[in-house]
């Protein structure tokens, strides 16, 4: 079976909007275009529920209920409780909250591994529990490779450890790291497994119970939806936390690490990305299913489609002495996002040329300033980054090669 390119692009606005019209993007990494089923989702409840929620009054209570249909469909789709699933306004502040609602669980001295792959995100709010008494453990990444060893890890993880925070997928590295061989590690020493998998459920959302890890975050604007950071949090944990919200919400699961109390529009409009993908899921597919079965084989579709474009580019980089792959050169393990360096000519120049060519893509850090040190590479001025999803044509990426080799 293949993807119906044609049908997944029609739920897009911006394929038919004439102000891109020519323009391939390849930055979606940074923000993935949303699907018209969040955008009507929005707008429909800006206009008909823009009221306090959970009230009897109708629109009030139609405005409490799609919100909570947004928990129970996503829970779904993730393979774990609706109670389990929060919303916040970003990843980066949802990992800042955890930081502290995790710190009063430890105790003077005890260890954390944090990453050096990760995104900022996943990684300044718990180097600052430094200052707080907990002992932060670096787990470095090769400097040639970029990757992250799992000998490594076995040699920085003890009884201390308390707790392993690393990337399912890095933003800038594009290698996709066994989670669920991670936590396994994590928790054999009593440890708990935060996973940023922003760059990862882009392209598919994970079986959340089957992976493993007791903290899961992504980001929805990167995902087709709505600017909100969605994290999982295994129920075992949330009692143990500290409260971070209003005295009176103390043991009110949905509150405790939300205090920020997000949009109620945008919270509903995350059913928008879930009837995209029950829409494809019945476009491909005629027979009934769970939300989890639906999400695997819609998994198989889009991984199977952007594995095809990501074959071509990667056998059109390595085929090229005059740029640098960051990361992995094969398939294998690996997402489509996909840094560069260019040996002779400034990544200002090469950006500016493609530019020229109507390719829309991202330079610099993006924030993975740590895997960057490690590999001695110079910021500014960073990486060209290459991203791209299941909704990318073939001819987007063959615009880019002709860009790239004009550019390059
Ligand atoms: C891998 C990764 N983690 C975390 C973040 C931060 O997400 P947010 O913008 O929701 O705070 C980003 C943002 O680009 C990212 O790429």
């Amino acid at each position: 079976m293949k993807l119906d390119l044609q049908f997944v692009r029609s739920q897009f606005p911006a394929f038919s909007e004439p102000s891109l019209k020519g323009w391939a993007f390849f930055e979606n990494a940074g923000g993935s275009y949303s699907c018209k089923q969040s955008i009507d989702r929005l707008t429909d409840f800006y206009v008909k529920n823009k009221v306090q929620p959970y009230y009897p009054y109708p629109a009030s209570k139609l405005a409490g209920e799609i919100m909570d249909a947004s928990y129970e469909r996503m829970s779904g789709y993730l393979n774990v409780e609706a109670s389990e699933i929060h919303f916040g306004p970003s990843t980066t502040l949802n990992v800042y909250v955890l930081a502290n609602a995790l710190r009063p669980m430890w105790k003077e001295g005890d260890e954390i591994i944090v990453s050096c792959q990760d995104h900022e995100a996943n990684a300044g709010a718990w180097r600052k529990l430094s200052e707080r008494g907990i002992k932060i453990i670096e787990w470095h990444v090769g400097s040639e490779t970029g990757l992250l060893d799992i000998k490594d890890l076995e040699g920085l993880i003890s009884d201390r450890t308390k707790m392993v925070a690393f990337p399912h997928c890095s933003n800038v590295i594009g290698h996709i790291n066994p989670v669920k061989e991670i936590s396994e590690i994590a928790h054999k020493h009593g440890a708990i497994c935060i996973v940023d998998g922003v760059a990862y459920a882009p392209h598919g959302f994970p079986d959340l119970r089957e992976l493993g890890a007791d903290i899961y975050l992504f980001s929805l604007y990167k995902t087709f939806g709505p600017h909100l950071g969605l994290m999982f949090v295994n129920k075992k944990l949330i009692g143990k936390m500290e409260n971070q919200s209003h005295f009176f919400k103390e043991g009110i699961t949905r509150n405790m690490i939300t205090p920020a109390g997000p949009d109620h529009a945008q919270i509903g409009a995350v059913q928008g990305i879930l009837d995209y993908f029950d829409a494809v899921y019945k476009h491909h597919f005629v027979t009934d299913a769970t939300p989890s079965q639906r999400n695997r084989l819609l998994n198989e579709l889009f991984r199977e489609h952007e594995r095809g474009l990501l074959e071509r580019l990667l056998s059109f980089l390595t085929s090229r002495k005059d740029v640098q792959i960051v990361g992995p050169h094969t398939l294998e393990d690996r997402a489509p996002t996909i840094s560069i360096i260019p040996r002779h000519k400034t990544v200002n120049e090469v950006y500016t040329k493609l530019t020229e060519h109507r390719l829309m893509l991202g330079k610099g850090d993006f924030y993975a300033v740590r895997p960057f040190i490690d590999m001695g590479i110079p910021r500014p001025p960073g990486v060209l980054r290459i991203s791209f999803l299941h909704y990318t044509s073939i001819e987007e990426v063959d615009q880019l090669i002709t860009g790239l080799r004009a550019a390059l």
